[in-house]
């Protein structure tokens, strides 16, 4: 069980009395974070495969986190995992491969739920490639796709399916194991996007069966740094876009030039909060392993949420003029997140912002990038959505205060 007082003691940006609803654009950074970085600069800070202390230090650092985001996501082998500067430039990245290996006619299926990083890499390596783009399309009223309309697009010539986990804009979380079943039978790869599930709940990508996936630390405690898992046989066959001195074998081919060490030193530190939330969450005797003891604090902090995000719907939902974009049915609150999008009649989504702001309330506005979500919807040209999100450190009380704020602003309170 998660203690909201316990766990805010971990993270040193809470003491401000800001109220953070903007967690779906980044979280804040625990303790552990702040010391592994702070460590890493002062006492090993050295550029790669150099045959004096600081670099080895380094490099083992980086191998030890490599390890330690290997059972954060489940995959079989640390190697699997590759660092970068973000999601978005690792799939941009990747995409390119893939891309090599389309030719004129294959197709490539993506979703109108999705980040736009899951959708621009593939809508430009189709173009390069004279691939066609079939889209999955959701139904507006919950903000979901169906595995009926995800089967509709799919076919002999689909090549790669790229599909959200949850979604940044509504927080429908998406069958993301049927649709990579659904891939691999019609003989295509599956790449998903893990980016907003990845501080709400366990990842298995083993369980998953995809070929790809990707999220990024700074949504889930640590610091600005893209995370890749791809298969590893993938890995090794895939062509990869690199300069001729980095090796040739995964991850090396995958990884960039120069990486921030002292990101990836921040992202072991986010695992080791992690860690210390699962082994406070779960009696010893019931976990043992850093996999299981990461799975035990993921699964926690998923049933301390699931209080969170039905307290928010009812209080959201019944502010006069408020429409959620997204699943309120209470029997399927299963599938989302704690992410909240809604329109307030007559508001400008900027305006409320601003006034939650005056409030002490940080919040998002617009299209947080789900493009094609703030278009389906028709709302892509009235400044989009107001974007609250909760996480396993906010509290019953924030929500109260999120919720009363809101509905003053709605009475056109100042
Ligand atoms: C669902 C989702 N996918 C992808 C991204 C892009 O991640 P990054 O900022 O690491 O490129 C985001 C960022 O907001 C996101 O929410």
């Amino acid at each position: 069980m998660i203690d909201p007082s316990l766990v805010r003691t971990h993270f040193p940006a809470l003491a401000s009395g800001t109220l953070f609803f903007d967690n779906p654009a980044g979280t804040q950074v625990a303790r552990e974070v702040l010391d592994r970085m702070r460590g890493y600069l002062v006492g090993s800070n050295a550029n790669h495969g150099g045959a004096f202390r600081a670099s080895r230090e380094s490099d083992a650092m980086v191998r030890e986190a490599r390890a330690a985001v290997a059972d954060f996501l489940g995959a079989g082998r640390p190697e699997e995992i590759s660092f970068g500067q973000n999601m978005t430039s690792l799939a941009l990245h990747v995409s390119r491969s893939i891309a090599r290996e389309l030719s004129p006619g294959d197709e490539i299926v993506v979703t109108r739920l999705d980040h736009d990083a899951n959708v621009s890499p593939w809508l430009l390596a189709a173009r390069d490639r004279g691939c066609a783009v079939r889209w999955v399309d959701f139904d507006p009223a919950e903000c979901a796709w169906s595995l009926d309309a995800l089967r509709e697009q799919v076919g002999p010539r689909t090549k790669l399916v790229a599909v959200g986990y949850a979604s940044n804009a509504t927080g429908t979380i998406n069958p993301v194991a049927e649709a990579a079943r659904i891939a691999h039978e019609a003989g295509a790869l599956c790449f998903v996007d893990a980016v907003h599930i990845a501080p709400h709940g366990p990842i298995d990508v083993a369980a998953i069966g995809c070929d790809f996936l990707a999220c990024s630390a700074y949504k889930f405690f640590g610091p600005h740094l893209g995370i890749l898992w791809g298969r590893h046989e993938l890995l090794e066959r895939l062509s990869a876009y690199k300069v001729r001195p980095a090796g040739d074998a995964p991850p090396d081919k995958w990884e960039t030039g120069t990486q921030s060490f002292e990101s990836i030193a921040g992202v072991l530190g986010a695992v080791e909060y992690l860690e210390w939330v699962g082994r406070t969450c779960a009696p010893a005797a019931a976990v043992s392993g850093r996999r299981a003891v990461l799975r035990a604090a993921m699964t926690a902090i998923r049933e301390y949420e699931a209080g969170l995000s039905r307290a928010m719907r009812d209080g959201l939902c019944t502010i006069p003029g408020l429409k959620i974009w997204g699943i309120t049915d209470p029997a399927r609150m299963a599938h989302r997140v704690p992410t909240y999008s809604f329109t307030l009649e007559g508001r400008h989504p900027r305006k409320i912002c601003e006034e939650l702001d005056k409030r002490g309330i940080a919040a998002w506005d617009g299209n947080f990038y789900a493009l094609e979500v703030t278009t389906r919807v028709g709302l892509e040209r009235s400044g989009g959505m107001v974007r609250v999100g909760a996480v396993h450190y906010t509290t019953a009380a924030e929500i109260d205060r999120l919720t009363a704020a809101v509905r003053e602003i709605a009475a056109g309170r100042p």
